[in-house]
Formats: structure tokens, sequence, C-alpha cells
């Protein structure tokens, strides 16, 4: 069926959406699927990917600007073209768009910025569409596409079980402030799983939790309590992956930040820091002690994908 242009339907509509970082990052045994059960709380922070889908007659097309476009497979593979494929065949239309990602989020850095465009697109395209899906429509067909995708729409905080899919909000007070130093080289999600894997032996390990020190720190807004309760079980197997990330660790450790942590299964390191000043310190000091990579300075949390322009 070839989509018919008419007065209500949309030409382009652009979303923006959140990258994430995990703040307890609990990882069970592989599960049959192949995937692990997980325990995880996510913050989504104040680094956004813009998404734009306009309507062409070529197919799927992506192009990509901004910092890490030269990154973004423009091919069937992006998840965003997934995502916007499987909502044409709800609607059961051709797939016809373009669809522009200005990319500020970095590719394979643990941070979900792939799960980002792929949520813009759903919105997007069902907006394009008539919105007739609805947010549990896309919830679900987000949950389908990738672990992370129901929580780039979701945004907030939120604990993730299941696979990371399924979302349960939780209760958190007042704004907290990291700095993000990101890798030049990302690190492939299935091979820091496999490295967990391999650590970790023949042992079944226990199943994931969420603790509650970090729930409560959460709650009563307690930076200080929250830094002390960061929690990633992949966060070993990046490091014996890629061991330069240990000495910013440490770095960042000794540079006084209340709590560090790999973001999801990395390469990004997550401090949380007091405030914008020691926010600042942090920064000019880790670049200062040589590291090269952007060090960004971010608020969570913030909400998730939504529309910021549509005509
Ligand atoms: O769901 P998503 O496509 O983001 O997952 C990417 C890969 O990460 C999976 O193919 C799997 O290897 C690994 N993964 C996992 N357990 C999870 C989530 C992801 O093993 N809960």
């Amino acid at each position: 069926m070839s989509l018919a242009h008419n007065s209500v339907e949309r030409e382009r509509v652009v979303v923006r959406v959140p990258a994430k970082i995990n703040l307890h990052l609990g990882v069970g045994p592989r599960r049959p699927d192949g995937y692990h059960s997980l325990a995880t709380i996510y913050q989504a922070v104040s680094l956004h990917d813009d998404v734009a889908v306009t309507r062409d007659g070529n197919g799927i097309t992506i192009s990509a600007v901004g910092a890490y476009a030269d990154q973004v497979p423009t091919d069937a593979s992006n998840l965003a073209a997934r995502a916007a494929l499987r909502v044409a065949e709800h609607y059961r239309v051709d797939p016809n768009f373009h669809i522009e990602i200005s990319k500020s989020i970095p590719v394979a850095a643990g941070l979900a910025g792939g799960s980002a465009d792929a949520a813009g697109a759903l919105i997007a395209v069902d907006a394009l569409l008539g919105g007739e899906i609805g947010r549990d429509g896309l919830m679900t067909i987000a949950a389908e596409l990738g672990s992370d995708i129901p929580f780039s729409l979701s945004g907030g905080t939120a604990i993730g079980t299941g696979r990371g899919e399924v979302l349960a909000p939780a209760m958190a007070r007042g704004t907290f402030h990291w700095v993000l130093v990101t890798s030049s080289a990302g690190l492939s999600t299935p091979e820091v799983y496999a490295e967990l894997d391999r650590i970790r032996g023949a042992g079944e390990p226990a199943d994931p939790e969420i603790p509650s020190a970090v729930m409560q720190a959460l709650v009563a807004h307690d930076p200080q309590a929250l830094g002390a309760a960061l929690d990633n079980d992949l966060q070993e197997a990046a490091l014996s992956l890629r061991p330069v990330l240990r000495e910013r660790v440490s770095m960042a450790r000794e540079l006084g930040a209340l709590g560090v942590l790999v973001s999801g299964s990395g390469p990004t390191i997550a401090i949380l820091v007091r405030d914008d000043e020691q926010a600042l310190d942090v920064s000019v000091a880790l670049a200062s002690h040589g590291v090269a990579d952007p060090i960004l300075r971010v608020l969570g949390p913030v909400p998730g994908a939504r529309i910021i322009e549509s005509i």
C-alpha cells in the first residue's frame, strides 16, 4: 500500500532523546535466549540525540550529523531503521522515510545512544503516520527491538528487570550532577557480557537484586550515599577489555568524587559529584592529567524521548 499524503499528516517530526547511565547494574545468569537477567536502575541524563524523520520515497534512508556522525551506521543495521520499519509495518504502509540523526551521544559507549535513536524513530514515525500506536504500543515494540529502548522512551529514573526492558518507576528527588568521561573507541556490548561470563567461569551467579541503599539514596536525595552505593557487575569485564580505564577510575576517586563507575557496558565512566563547581574541578583535573577524550558535565534525571518539532 502506498502512503497517501493529506493535509492532516505531518511531514517532519523531530524527537529529542536522552542518554542513560546505570546507577546499579546487577547481572544474573545467562538465560536460554542468550540474554542475561538484570536488575538495574537507569537514570536519563542531559545529553541528547535529535532524531528527525521526514517522508521520502526511497525506502528508509539514514544520515547523521554532529559530533559522532562518522560512527553511525547508515544502513539497515541501524536500530533506528529497524524501529521505523516496525512502525510502518504496524500501519501497513510502505516504509518511505528519511531519518537524520543529530548525534551527540557517543557510539558504543554504554550510554544507550543507539537505543535513543531507535526510540526517537519509533515516536517520530508513529507521529508522522497519525500517532495511533500510543505510548503503551510503542513500549511493546521498543522492548522487542532492544533491552534499553523502553527506558529511552520513558526517561527519568527507573528500575529495569527481565533483560532490562521491564520497567518500574523509581522514586527519586532532586537533581544529581555527573561527569562523563568518554572514550574515542567504543566497546561491544555482547563482548562485554561474554567477558563477564568468562571471568565468572562455570559457577551460576545468583539472581540479581535491586539494592535498597540506592533506592533510599534516591528518595532522600543523598548524593553522598548514592555515590557509595553505585555498582556495576559489568565493570570488571569492561576494565578487563580496556585496562586503561582503570587509571581513569582511580584518578576520579582520588579527585574526591562521590562515586565512580563504568556506565553500562562501558567504556564511558560516570562520576557522581556534589555540584556544578565540583563537576568543573574534576573535569579540568582529569584533562590536565592527560585525559584527551571529551569530558561532559550532565544532570540527571531528565525526561525521556519527546517531540520537539512537528510540521
Ligand atoms: O538488547 P540489546 O540489543 O541492547 O542487547 C545487545 C547484546 O547485549 C545482546 O545481544 C546480548 O549479547 C547482550 N545482553 C545480554 N543481556 C542483557 C542485555 C544485553 O547478554 N540483559
